[in-house]
C-alpha cells in the first residue's frame, strides 16, 4: 500500500458517507497518514466538515447524488459513517471496481436492514441471538408475540438506529402504541417491524473487532477488551473499558463476533454488540464502523477505534491493547437551540487524566449528543465517575 500527497494527482482519497463526531475523528486519524478526506454530510458544517478537506452536503439517500458525487470526487475509499445511505448505488461502484467501499458494500446493505443481518446471523450462522419474528401488520406482530416471543419483548422499525422508534412493551395493552411508533418512527418504513423477546442480561458489551492485514498479506482478526455501556432510550450515555466478564463468556463473545465479522469480510473495525448473562452470550446487532461506545478508546487505548479503522483500511498493521482504565460520558444539548456556549469546560477538565471533545455541532436538541467526557482511572467505577461528573460539569446554554 502507497499513499500519495493530498490534494496532487497522486492523492489517496477517502470519502466519508455521514460527518458526526465518528466521522470527525476517523478524519483527524486518516489526515495525519496524508490522506485527502472528503466529508460529506446532509447538512452544513458537520463535524467532520471542520477537520476534511473538503465537504459536500448531499442527501445521501439519493443513488442519483450519491453517484454523482462520486463520479467528480474520484475516491480510492468510500466509508460509510451511517446506516441511512443509498445502499445500491454503492453495490454499483463497488461492481465497476475502480474504488473500495468500506468494509464491502454486502455488509453495508446486510446491516442498515435489522432483518438481513438478523437472519443471517441466527438462520446462516446459527448464532444465538433473541428470539425475534418480523411483522408487516398490526394482526401479525401480535400473533407473533402470541405464539412465543411473549412479554417483555421489544419492538424496533427494521431500519432506524440510535433507539429511534424502538419501544419495550411489557403488556398486551401497550402492544398497539409500540406498533404505531416503530411504524411512524423508523427512518425508512420498510412496511415491516422486529419484534424481538427481551433477553435478561447481566449486561451488554460492545466488542470492537478488527479486520486488518498481518504482515505476510493475510487477514488476521484482533479483539479490543470488551466495552460496557449503559443505554437509555435506546441510546448510549456510558461506556467503560474493560468490562469484566468471564473467561467462558469472552471466550464465546470473541468466538460470535468472529464468525460474523468473517462472513461480512472485507477490511476495518467492527461493532459487534452482545448481551450477556453468566457464561451466556447473545449476538444483538453488528456496525461495520467505529461505535459511538468505542469513544472510550480515546482514553483506554494507544490506538483508538478510529485509528485502528483507518489503519486497517490502509492495510497498516495494527495493536489492539488496552493502555489504561477508562470511561466516557457523553455531554448531551439539553437545549433546542443553534449556536449554543459551552460553559464550565475548565472545571471538568481540572481532574487530572481527564478529556473533553466538543463536536461543534451548529444546532443542540434537548437529547442530541455534542460532546464527551473521558477519564482514565485505577478502576472502572472511579473512571465512570470521573467522566460522568466531567460530563456533567459542562454546561450547554443558549447564546444570549
Ligand atoms: N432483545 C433485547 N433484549 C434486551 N435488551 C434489548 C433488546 N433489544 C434492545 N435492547 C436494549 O436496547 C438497546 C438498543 O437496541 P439496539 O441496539 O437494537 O437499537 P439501535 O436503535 O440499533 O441502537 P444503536 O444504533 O444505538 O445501537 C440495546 O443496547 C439494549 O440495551
Ligand atoms: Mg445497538
Amino acid at each position: 500500500m502507497s499513499i500519495g500527497t493530498p490534494l496532487t494527482a497522486s492523492a489517496t482519497r477517502a470519502l466519508l458517507l455521514g460527518s458526526g463526531e465518528l466521522g470527525k475523528e476517523l478524519t483527524i486519524a486518516l489526515q495525519r497518514y496524508g490522506v485527502e478526506v472528503i466529508a460529506v454530510d446532509r447538512y452544513p458544517n458537520a463535524p467532520a466538515h471542520a477537520v476534511a478537506h473538503r465537504s459536500h452536503v448531499i442527501d445521501m439517500t439519493d443513488s442519483v447524488a450519491v453517484k454523482a458525487l462520486i463520479a467528480q470526487e474520484r475516491p480510492h475509499f468510500i466509508i460509510p459513517e451511517i446506516e441511512a445511505i443509498a445502499t445500491a448505488a454503492l453495490a454499483d461502484i463497488e461492481a465497476e471496481g475502480s474504488c473500495t467501499v468500506v468494509p464491502n458494500a454486502r455488509a453495508i446493505q446486510l446491516t442498515m436492514n435489522r432483518e438481513g443481518i438478523r437472519t443471517l446471523v441466527a438462520e446462516q450462522l446459527r448464532l444465538p441471538t433473541s428470539a425475534y419474528a418480523f411483522a408487516q401488520s398490526f394482526a401479525e406482530l401480535q400473533a407473533a408475540v402470541d405464539n412465543g416471543i411473549g412479554y417483555p419483548c421489544f419492538i424496533k422499525p427494521t431500519m432506524s438506529s440510535s433507539g429511534k422508534g424502538q419501544s419495550m412493551v411489557k403488556t398486551p395493552e401497550q402492544l398497539a402504541a409500540a406498533w404505531d411508533y416503530a411504524k411512524s418512527s423508523g427512518r425508512v418504513d420498510t412496511g415491516k417491524v422486529i419484534v424481538e423477546a427481551k433477553i435478561d442480561f447481566d449486561f451488554e458489551i460492545t466488542l470492537l473487532t478488527v479486520r486488518a492485514l498481518a504482515a505476510d498479506g493475510s487477514i488476521q482478526t484482533s479483539f479490543c477488551a470488551p466495552i460496557g455501556h449503559r443505554q437509555e432510550h435506546g441510546d448510549y450515555r456510558e461506556s467503560w473499558q474493560p468490562q469484566a466478564m468471564s473467561d467462558a463468556s469472552l471466550a464465546l463473545a470473541q468466538d460470535i463476533a468472529l464468525k460474523v465479522t468473517t462472513e461480512i469480510g472485507g477490511l476495518g473495525l467492527f461493532g459487534v454488540e452482545l448481551f450477556i448473562k453468566g457464561d451466556q452470550v447473545w449476538f444483538s446487532e453488528v456496525s461495520p464502523r467505529p461505535h459511538d461506545t468505542g469513544m472510550v478508546t480515546m482514553i483506554s487505548q494507544a490506538q483508538d477505534e478510529f485509528e485502528l479503522h483507518a489503519r486497517a483500511i490502509l492495510g497498516l498493521p495494527v495493536n489492539t491493547q488496552l493502555s489504561t482504565v477508562g470511561a466516557s460520558a457523553v455531554i448531551l444539548g439539553g437545549i433546542d437551540a443553534k449556536g449554543v456556549v459551552y460553559e464550565g469546560l475548565a472545571q471538568a477538565l481540572a481532574e487530572p487524566d481527564t478529556e473533553v471533545r466538543l463536536f461543534g455541532k451548529p444546532e443542540a436538541f434537548i437529547t442530541r449528543r455534542m460532546g464527551v467526557a473521558l477519564a482514565a482511572a485505577d478502576n472502572v467505577d472511579a473512571a465512570r465517575q470521573k467522566a460522568v461528573k466531567a460530563a456533567s460539569l459542562v454546561v450547554v446554554k443558549p447564546l444570549q
